[in-house]
């Protein structure tokens, strides 16, 4: 198995060059001033860098500071030299405008990071939402032996003998604010209940996602995934990861060799067995893209739609991120796929050495009614649609988040099952959402859809999750708890809203969202996957004609430097909300 050898690392380059001593020397010294050998440095150790995206700014992965010894003593035991480098933080609840602008900037400067450093081998050390694309796409494109390790989920969340979810009881916290049965204290206590310890979102949501698909993609040790931050075996688990990214390396075991097409077709499936976040395509698309991957949201329609909804947690179900760990977490829910014949690519190799297949074969669901078997799923078909129409090119749809209210209410009328149309009320950006949702002017009814535009890529740099809007309070005094949502936005992971959302182009770039007015119709129509403006062809072309003599769909003003190289170079969700230029760049370690 080993295709290395001590002269031919990559970091012998800077540290052992037997071409140019003086470069060597000068490389070397300043790494010896803190206390490191000659001997760690050219005694032919693998050099593997610690990718630390945890810190005081960033909570969500911050035990990842004391975790990364853990990481280190592996990495000393397998013969390898640990060096701990930053990460630029991505926190999903603390940056403004939004975590996900950061994400392409994570990976850009850790992508310079790996390159330019004499590094042989990475721990990925991945947790909150953007942190685990970000990552991933760097190893992606510098394509050097790469492990990721999971922080973990934060323990289960309790308020007075329930489970409470993270982001999840915020929406419920928020009907409950809006209808007057909780004051302001009240729903401080009830969202801070949701937050018990260290670690990332308890609930199914964007950071419980991408861990578990890091998994499913081959990058993270078996059962990595769902240890929850607190518990021993994460510990443990870091251990071994640092000993398994020393042998990666002495292996040759690279990035490409593991990200395969195959491998993506698998995280797609897994991703509609656990009910996964709607920011899933993005990222994953995104990291196919920095492979030289084409990966599109067809793609999610036609692997994963058909899969089942095993995975019983919130806010798709009713558990979390502990019961997830404690019912064999992604194993169990590869086997119980396998099982069943759902697993499209079982021989997809992995970090350590072994296939999908062989890691998962044997393992079955340990706790029923947490991981459900394929026979007995919490929902059929319960991927993602990718619908298409005058209103975009592509929008994503989790239908496994659609309530038996919702279907009852839009999809089961005999004259036009899974169709719907409403009169549209349009909204530009979520300030003005928030300003007006409740005025009775709007006229809002049950027979509405609320439309989200100006918070795509461009329009919000980054792209704002806000898509999924609360009815007025007169309508959730009624017990309407949720109209349609549609947007160019996206939505969290944590809200189990089925809106329809990450619409690609968006009205910044000229989608058809931006030509809507508030009473136009829509329709919508679930079997054939199309969303329509009811509206003739003239009629549109002569309102695209008004807009763009008007200037176009108003874009705000950057605030920051980034914000303007980011929005001169972003492609659209449906394309990973990639940069052009930096998707040509692959296998850069070696190119
Ligand atoms: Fe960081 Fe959810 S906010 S993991
Ligand atoms: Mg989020």
């Amino acid at each position: 198995m080993r295709k290395m050898t001590p002269e031919n690392l990559r970091s012998r380059l800077w540290f052992n060059n037997p071409d140019d001593p003086e470069m060597t020397a000068l490389y070397l010294e300043r790494y010896l001033n803190y206390g490191l050998t000659r001997e760690e440095l050219q005694g032919g150790k693998p050099i593997i860098a610690i990718a630390q995206t945890g810190s005081d700014l960033s909570p969500c992965n911050r035990h990842h500071v004391t975790l990364a010894q853990r990481v280190r003593d592996g990495i000393i035991a397998a013969g390898g030299v640990p060096l701990e480098i930053p990460v630029h933080p991505i926190q999903e609840t603390g940056k403004r405008p939004t975590a996900s602008l950061d994400r392409n900037l994570a990976y850009l400067s850790l992508v310079e990071t790996l390159y330019g450093y004499p590094i042989d081998g990475v721990v990925l050390t991945i947790g909150c939402d953007k942190t685990t694309p970000a990552l991933l796409m760097a190893a992606a494109t510098v394509n050097i032996p790469a492990i990721a390790y999971s922080v973990g989920p934060m323990l289960n969340g309790w308020f007075r003998g329930e489970r409470t979810g993270s982001g999840t009881i915020v929406w419920k916290a928020r009907e409950l604010l809006a209808a007057g049965e909780i004051d302001d204290d009240g729903f401080m206590e009830l969202v801070a209940s949701s937050a018990p310890s260290v670690g990332y979102c308890n609930t199914m949501g964007t950071a419980s996602t991408m861990n578990a698909l890091a998994e499913a993609l081959g990058m993270q040790l078996p059962g990595s995934a769902a240890i929850p931050a607190p518990y021993r075996e994460r510990g443990q688990m870091g251990h071994a990861t640092g000993k398994r990214i020393v042998d990666m390396v002495w292996e040759d075991l690279k990035p490409t060799d593991i990200m395969t097409r195959a491998a993506f077709e698998n995280a797609i499936a897994v991703n509609s067995a656990i009910g996964g976040s709607t920011n899933a395509p993005i990222h994953l698309n995104a990291i196919a893209r920095h492979l030289g991957l084409e990966l599109t949201n067809d793609d999610w329609q036609a692997v994963g739609h058909k899969v089942p909804l095993l995975v019983n947690l919130q806010p798709a179900g009713s558990y979390l991120g502990e019961d997830f760990h404690h019912a064999g977490g992604v194993p169990a829910v590869v086997g119980e796929l396998m099982a069943a014949g759902l697993l499209p690519h079982p021989e997809a190799g992995t970090v350590n050495g072994h296939t999908m297949g062989e890691n998962c074969a044997l393992r079955r669901s340990e706790t029923a009614d947490v991981i459900r078997t394929a026979a007995d799923p919490l929902r059929a078909e319960a991927g993602f649609i990718n619908l298409k129409g005058s209103l975009f090119d592509s929008a994503i749809m989790k239908t496994s988040v659609i309530s038996k209210e919702f279907r009852q209410r839009y999809l089961e009328n005999p004259d036009d099952p899974m169709a719907f149309e409403g009169r549209v009320v349009v909204f530009d950006g979520p300030e003005i959402f928030h300003a007006t949702i409740d005025d009775p002017a709007l006229a809002i009814d049950a027979t509405c859809i609320l439309v989200m535009r100006g918070t795509g890529p461009l329009g919000y740099p980054g792209g704002a999750e806000v898509v999924n809007m609360r009815p007025p309070a007169y309508l959730l005094k009624q017990g309407i708890t949720a109209l349609p949502c549609i947007g160019d936005g996206r939505q969290s992971g944590t809200s189990g809203s089925p809106s329809i959302l990450n619409a690609s182009p968006e009205a910044a770039a000229g989608g058809g969202l931006a030509l809507l007015r508030n009473g136009d119709r829509v329709r919508i129509d679930l079997r054939k996957f199309t969303a329509d403006i009811l509206l003739s062809d003239e009629e549109l072309a002569e309102r695209a004609r008004a807009l763009a003599a008007a200037g176009g769909y108003p874009v705000p003003a950057s605030q920051t430097p980034w914000q303007e190289i980011f929005r001169s170079l972003v492609r659209p969700f449906s394309e990973g909300m990639t940069l052009r230029g930096a998707d040509k760049y692959q296998d850069v370690a070696h190119g």
